[in-house]
């Protein structure tokens, strides 16, 4: 088994580095790092392939709000940049977050996913091992189990169909820190999360639009008959993962990090209409290329290694990231962002 039961412990004048600290798992990572006594040094490109600049410095906002920390505008493509990072910043670990996300834009700009995900971490790996850095946490998707027909998906399972760019280029990032691990013997924790939901969820997903769109009586699209299935993650139990497996691994180990419930599309309609009261004005659409038919994770090894216990019940999520989206000013920034 590849984790220690003690954990590990990091020196406590130094920093913890959070790429892509400005996004929705990235803000909520560093803050929580931030609240249990961590210093946290961010880094962000504040990409707008995705969302604006405004809602990611509205994360950061956010973050502030539980400590003080330096983020640095940086791409993790810049190699030159992050030498001098770890040489300005006395970094004990990195939690790495900075990619593009999200399956339908990477079929329109597959190059700028292979760019930033694969190249990106392979650069930010190297500048980290060659300052000393050992220990990493990183992000990955369930998005690489792909054309995969058993459920639940295992961290065993072979990985070699991906079916969108997205897919193969959290596939190859994998690749490259194994044989990035098994060189120079870092700690790196691959985290595959599985649709991660809650507060400051980022525009571009389906929850968040459709809760937006629900509100606002326009109408939402689906995608499919509705059948298609997702283990939707809260944010907070993935925050809780990403930390423990942080903490605790050794060597290079892959983690699944799933809400341990899944539901169809309909059903998270349902549950929307509930959460908002108004009834979705559904539009049917063809299924999407890229697009999985289930997602489904299996949770035994992030249980035994992590404690990885996710706790929040659909609704629960649901009526947590309502509560955030109805302030009103909030609302009135997403409706602006378009
Ligand atoms: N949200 C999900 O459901 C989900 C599911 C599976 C995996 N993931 C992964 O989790 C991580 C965080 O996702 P998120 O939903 O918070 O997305 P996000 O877009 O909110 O956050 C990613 C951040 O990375 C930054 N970034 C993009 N390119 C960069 C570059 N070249 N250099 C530096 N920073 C850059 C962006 O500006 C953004 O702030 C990503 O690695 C994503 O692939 C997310």
């Amino acid at each position: 088994m590849a984790c220690n039961a003690a954990r590990w412990r990091y020196a406590g004048h130094m920093a913890i580095l959070v790429t892509g600290v400005a996004g929705f798992i990235g803000s909520a990572c560093a803050s929580a790092l931030l609240r249990r006594g961590d210093a946290v040094v961010g880094l962000d490109s504040y990409d707008e392939l995705l969302y604006n600049r405004a809602l990611k410095e509205q994360n950061l906002s956010w973050v502030r709000r539980h400590g003080d920390v330096e983020c640095l505008e940086m791409d993790v493509c810049d190699a030159e940049g992050l030498t001098s990072l770890f040489k300005r910043h006395a970094i004990s670990g990195v939690v790495h977050l900075a990619a593009l996300a999200g399956v339908r834009s990477s079929i329109q700009v597959p190059h700028r996913y292979y760019d930033t995900n694969i190249t990106g971490t392979a650069r930010l790996l190297a500048a980290a091992t060659a300052a000393g850095v050992q220990r990493f946490a990183i992000a990955s998707s369930s998005s690489v189990y792909g054309g995969n027909k058993k459920v639940p998906f295992a961290e065993t399972d072979v990985v070699a169909e991906p079916i969108s760019p997205y897919a193969a280029s959290k596939a190859g990032m994998e690749l490259v820190v194994r044989s990035h691990a098994s060189m120079y013997a870092t700690n790196a924790a691959l985290l595959r999360f599985f649709t991660v939901y809650g507060p400051r969820q980022r525009p571009d997903m389906a929850i968040h639009k459709f809760m937006r769109r629900i509100a606002a009586g326009e109408p939402i699209e689906m995608f499919g008959d509705g059948s298609s299935a997702r283990d939707y993650t809260f944010i907070d139990d993935i925050v809780a993962g990403v930390l423990a497996a942080f903490d605790r691994v050794e060597g290079c180990r892959t983690y699944n990090l799933g809400g341990d419930h899944v539901v169809t599309l309909r059903e998270l309609i349902e549950c929307i209409e509930a959460v908002v009261g108004r009834p979705a004005q559904v539009l049917r659409r063809e299924m999407q290329p890229g697009d999985m038919l289930v997602t489904m994770a299996e949770l035994q090894r992030s249980r035994a290694e992590l404690d990885y216990c996710p706790q929040t019940q659909l609704v629960t999520g649901l009526e947590r990231m309502w509560e955030w989206m109805r302030d009103e000013a909030q609302e009135t920034r997403y409706k602006q962002a378009g």
